[in-house]
């Protein structure tokens, strides 16, 4: 396993600190999406692989262009070579699985593991990855659980996921150890059932904004 720009989220990122989680429940509503979250200024974007169609929707937000989209809630090795193969540009799993890093490694496409605690931390090391996604970030602690994750492993680098909203973003993004923060709040299956794409649009660049220096 290597930590070359292949298998590094943050090389996909280029500095971009909000990832929005999506879970999509109709392929329709990704076009309308990608151009919504790309007007706040999203550059970036996470689809989960909780919904039937979440492979088209990676498709069409992915050939979107304003995007990178990375495929998310990924569990095993056939849907991480699914993902890719519908332009995934990374890869993000709620935990920690050897069989799923090791696809995305052959696949050369950056791997995000979900960690919970010092030990999956230690596996995620050992496997060659500094980049994990903390998950759940505020039902395990929020920031004071970060701060003690981060002291032992100065090499780690977090992207803290789950109960985040916009008041508690600036928070998180002043950590050290912390490259980009996700959630779901700026565009919900909810917000996407009623077609609210002004207001997708809206949180968007609340966010942005105040991920912005
Ligand atoms: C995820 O899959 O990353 C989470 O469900 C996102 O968490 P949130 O919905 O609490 O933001």
């Amino acid at each position: 396993m290597t930590t070359d720009a292949t298998t590094d989220l943050a090389s996909v990122l280029d500095g971009a600190r909000v990832l929005p989680v999506l879970t999509v429940p109709s392929p329709g509503s990704a076009g309308p999406l990608a151009d919504a979250l790309a007007a706040g200024g999203a550059r970036c974007a996470e689809v989960t692989f909780r919904t039937p169609d979440a492979e088209q929707v990676l498709k069409t937000m992915a050939a979107h262009g304003g995007l990178a989209v990375g495929a998310g809630t990924v569990l095993t090795p056939e849907q991480a070579e699914r993902a890719v193969a519908a332009g995934a540009r990374f890869v993000v799993s709620p935990g920690f699985d050897e069989e799923v890093i090791a696809k995305c490694s052959e696949l050369g496409v950056p791997v995000v593991p979900g960690i919970a605690s010092p030990t999956e931390l230690m596996r995620a090391l050992r496997a060659g990855l500094d980049t994990v996604k903390l998950f759940p970030a505020e039902p395990l602690g929020g920031i004071p659980m970060l701060r003690a994750l981060a002291a032992p492993f100065p090499q780690a680098r977090f992207v803290p996921t789950g109960g985040i909203d916009a008041p508690r973003l600036s928070a998180y993004l002043a950590e050290r150890a912390v490259l980009a923060v996700g959630g779901s709040w700026m565009a919900t299956p909810a917000h996407l059932q009623r077609g609210e794409y002004e207001e997708i649009r809206r949180l968007t660049a609340e966010a942005v904004d105040r991920s912005t220096p």
